[in-house]
């Protein structure tokens, strides 16, 4: 199976743990997408959604979903998203795709978190994945040296094929910083989240998933946290 196979097979078993009548919360990237295209076919089974990203409401507005500011929504039943690594207990590093800030505070506000990848997203230890962490721009250079600080190597993402920083939908700009290893997700989550300047950072480890759909070739595997 290909690696969108996977994807789409998870996206497919996350329909099942859609709640009817309730409000949805949708993640962002490839995995997401396959997602929201699984979610379209059931559309009239929900109340609406709300989304961590504005590609993410274009898509579902263009399957005709409907899309809720999260200031208008108390609660949500279940929050679907991808993963760029996650661990045996569920911590995470996402923000691949940029959309870390607000697909944190719609995790934050929801029951359940489902996270859907294939199987190559399964780590023993989170880092080998460069770490998001969004920020705001006048505070760049100095979170950089921080971070730095930290044992990683901190990068200015841009965008792809040009010098261009990158820009995220809340204005802010992601620092990419490899070369962690992330032996304790939760501490390294609050150390990060201590430093001025920061508006999130991609570890979802405080609140991680509370179940992974894991694509692999011998079927979608379900993991529980
Ligand atoms: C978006 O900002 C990310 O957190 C994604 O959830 C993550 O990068 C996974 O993306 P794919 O599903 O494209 O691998």
């Amino acid at each position: 199976m290909t690696q969108d196979e996977l994807k789409q097979a998870v996206a497919r078993a996350a329909i099942d743990y859609v709640v009817d009548g309730e409000i949805i919360g949708v993640g962002t990237g490839s995995t997401a997408n396959f997602f929201i295209d699984e979610l379209a076919k059931i559309k009239d089974r929900i109340k609406g959604t709300v989304a961590s990203s504005e590609a993410t409401a274009a898509r579902l507005r263009a399957h005709g979903i409907e899309v809720y500011d999260l200031n208008e929504v108390e609660s949500i039943a279940v929050y679907i998203d991808g993963a760029d690594e996650i661990t045996d207990t569920g911590a995470m590093i996402k923000g691949g795709g940029a959309a870390l800030t607000r697909e944190k505070i719609v995790a934050s506000v929801s029951k359940r978190f489902v996270c859907i990848a294939d199987g190559s997203k399964l780590v023993g230890t989170m880092g080998t994945f460069p770490l998001p962490v969004e920020v705001l721009p006048m505070a760049r250079a100095a979170v950089m040296r921080q971070l730095a600080a930290l044992g990683g190597q901190p990068r200015v993402r841009t965008v792809v094929a040009s010098d261009d920083i990158f820009i995220t939908d809340n204005g802010g700009e992601i620092i990419d910083v490899a070369g962690l290893s992330i032996t304790d997700p939760v501490a390294l989550e609050a150390q990060i989240n201590q430093i001025v300047g920061v508006i999130a950072v991609g570890l979802f480890a405080a609140r991680g998933a509370d179940v992974c759909l894991l694509g692999t070739a011998d079927g979608v595997k379900t993991l529980t946290f």
